[in-house]
């Protein structure tokens, strides 16, 4: 199983991909977890991309393309993945295209979970309550100003991927406004009832 799971900043996609890991066994690939884990360690990329990152803002394709490149080549990859937070924009989607043609696999489907732009705020609040009663140290970019960024990104640089997957026949909508496991329950049904046409297709030929 290939995914790229695709919506707006605190839509879901890492709740929920972390559940498909579980019941797919396959890796999640974050850009955001790899990029925050780079900016943690202080490497090069992280210091390219910790303001950036704070502000709200796109990290350049360049960079993220160069990371997730090299993610895909590991082994644990091999067997399927979930992409978290990539592609972004449509110069990031090509490139997977051309790394996913070069390896010759196909990428399975895109799930969009669409979330209304009010309970965003809302979500993202309750991740910085739930973080500091942990005692960890919300993210940078987890308040109304950096949110605010993130989501004209979206809207101006994300969203385009949604018409450029679905003239390829691969986006899947879920809507994200249910509850965390209702969305779960959404997505194993849309991508049970994809396997069960593609058998149907792979018997015919
Ligand atoms: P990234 O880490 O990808 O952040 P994001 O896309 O803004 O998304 P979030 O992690 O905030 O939200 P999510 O959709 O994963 O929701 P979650 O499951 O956490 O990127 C961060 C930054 O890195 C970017 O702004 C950019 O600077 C850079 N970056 C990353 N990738 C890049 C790329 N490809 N190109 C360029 N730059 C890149 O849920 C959020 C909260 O809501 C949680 O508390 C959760 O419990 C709750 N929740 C989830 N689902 C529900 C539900 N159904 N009902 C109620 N609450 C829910």
């Amino acid at each position: 199983m290939r995914l790229i799971l695709l919506g707006p900043p605190g839509a879901g996609k890492g709740t929920q991909a972390a559940r498909l890991v579980q019941q797919y066994g396959i890796v999640q690939l974050s850009t955001g977890d790899m990029l925050r884990a780079a900016v943690a360690a202080g490497t090069p990329v992280g210091l390219k991309a910790k303001d950036i990152m704070a502000s709200g803002g796109l990290v350049p394709d360049e960079v993220v393309i160069g990371i997730i490149s090299d993610r895909i080549e590991q082994s644990d990859a091999a067997n399927g993945f979930i992409l978290d937070g990539f592609p972004r924009t449509v110069p990031q989607a090509e490139a997977l295209d051309r790394l996913l043609k070069d390896k010759r696999i196909g990428l399975d489907a895109v799930v969009e979970l669409r979330v209304n732009e009010s309970a965003l705020l809302a979500r993202v609040e309750t991740r910085v309550a739930e973080m500091r009663e942990r005692g960890e140290e919300p993210r940078a970019d987890d308040n109304a100003e950096a949110l605010s960024k993130r989501l004209s990104a979206y809207r101006a640089q994300t969203e385009p991927l949604v018409e450029y997957y679905s003239e390829k026949r691969k986006l899947l909508t879920v809507d994200g406004m249910m509850t965390i496991d209702e969305v779960t329950r959404e997505i194993g049904r849309i991508l049970g009832a994809l396997g069960q046409a593609n058998d149907k297709k792979a018997a015919k030929t």
